[in-house]
């Protein structure tokens, strides 16, 4: 990937840039709990995106995507918005790192990825990391990490249309090899966990379905639980959000709000739970409760917060089926991988029967990864 990079900048512009990189996440548990200011417990993956980048010393950026094979130029003033997706991301960092008082010129950049689009392995947010990072070095504006993942999630917001929370982002600027974090989304205190689990390895398997409207929907989920949020602080003033409520709150205004709307915080209330009991059993090196609160998790997001599909829920079966100790849907849902914690003994009699029996069902055979845990947005 870094020389077909390397080769398209020189074709292009003459001479060579400095190279980013930053990468893809996953998500041990912890799902949808990040805008509800609870725990997450994300990884970076070996999965990512580089990009060569060089100041250009004009007011316009030229990028060219090699995966899309297109070029985009554009301006950095509000109104030069481009009309192409993926250059939307690039013009939201630069845009963000502006109104956050930073310096931004034009500069030329080519950029590939390997994280699967769709997959819920958050292409996006690898993208926006490590322009966040390539724009804060090249000009040199000391925009500390957390605010370069907030310039992230806020080039989702504003340029994106997706109102997600800080997970995916904080994941690829703070990823470490061999760990995940834990972050209170509240509070932003995070900490890493080494994460080797003997015996077991982490898999994802990925549907290769993506449901259309999934930003809609994933807007959607986010409104009712600030909706169930805001009946409770009527009753419980001194809560901030949903994650800082007890269950019984939530059943005080049962009558009150949509039942789907109470759906969506049970589930949220029991997730943030799930988080530190994971994080309790990780410590204990006890693998079968952790896989346990996985599968708990996947009841939840299917049964409850509705974000999984037929796809998803037949793999999960699946996993059950052949003893993975824990699986579930991962990211946003609506399509994408399960994520599955798995003996060495039972891996290839899962992954065979996972390919079989989903191709068998659905007509073609779902993607495997086996997860790495690598390092988030850096210089190369
Ligand atoms: C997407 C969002 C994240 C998070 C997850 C669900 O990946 O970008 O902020 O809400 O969904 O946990």
């Amino acid at each position: 990937m870094k020389q077909k990079i390397t080769d398209k900048f020189l074709s292009l512009y003459g001479e060579g840039g400095t190279m980013y990189a930053s990468a893809g996440r996953i998500n041990l548990i912890g799902e949808h709990t990040d805008y509800n200011g609870g725990y997450v417990f994300p990884g970076a993956i070996d999965k990512g995106i580089m990009a060569m980048v060089k100041v250009n010393g004009t007011d316009k950026v030229r990028a060219f995507s090699l995966d899309y094979n297109e070029a985009c130029e554009f301006g950095l003033n509000e109104e030069d918005k481009p009309s192409k997706a993926w250059a939307c991301y690039l013009f939201g960092v630069c845009r963000e790192t502006i109104k956050r008082g930073g310096k931004v010129k034009g500069f030329d950049t080519v950029f590939a990825g390997d994280v699967p689009l769709g997959a819920g392995l958050s292409s996006s947010a690898a993208l926006e990391s490590t322009f966040a990072f390539a724009v804060n070095e090249e000009f040199g504006n000391n925009i500390d990490k957390f605010e370069l993942a907030k310039i992230g999630q806020s080039t989702e917001h504003n340029y994106c249309g997706v109102n997600c929370g800080i997970m995916d982002q904080f994941a690829s600027c703070f990823g470490k090899k061999g760990s995940l974090i834990r972050l209170n989304c509240k509070t932003l205190e995070y900490k890493y966990f080494p994460f080797n689990p003997e015996g077991y390895r982490l898999v994802l398997v990925d549907s290769c379905v993506k449901h259309e409207l999934a930003s809609s929907a994933y807007n959607k989920r986010r409104a009712s639980c600030e909706n169930a949020a805001a009946a409770i602080k009527k009753n419980h003033p001194e809560i901030d959000c949903l994650s800082d409520c007890k269950r019984i709150w939530l059943d005080e205004v049962r009558g009150e709000i949509p039942e789907e709307d109470f759906l969506r915080a049970e589930y949220v209330i029991g997730e943030v739970q799930r988080v530190l009991d994971v994080c309790d059993a990780l410590e204990r090196g006890d693998y079968e409760t952790v896989g346990e609160l996985m599968y708990q998790t996947h009841f939840g997001l299917s049964r409850l917060y509705e974000v999984s599909c037929e796809e998803l829920d037949f793999l999960n079966k699946l996993a059950r089926k052949y003893d993975v100790t824990g699986s579930r849907v991962m990211g946003g849902g609506f399509g994408g991988c399960t994520i599955n914690l798995v003996k060495d003994e039972l891996y290839d009699a899962f992954i065979a029967a996972a390919k079989e029996q989903f191709a068998a069902k659905f007509g073609h055979e779902p993607k495997i990864y086996d997860v790495v845990i690598s390092d988030g947005a850096r210089k190369l």
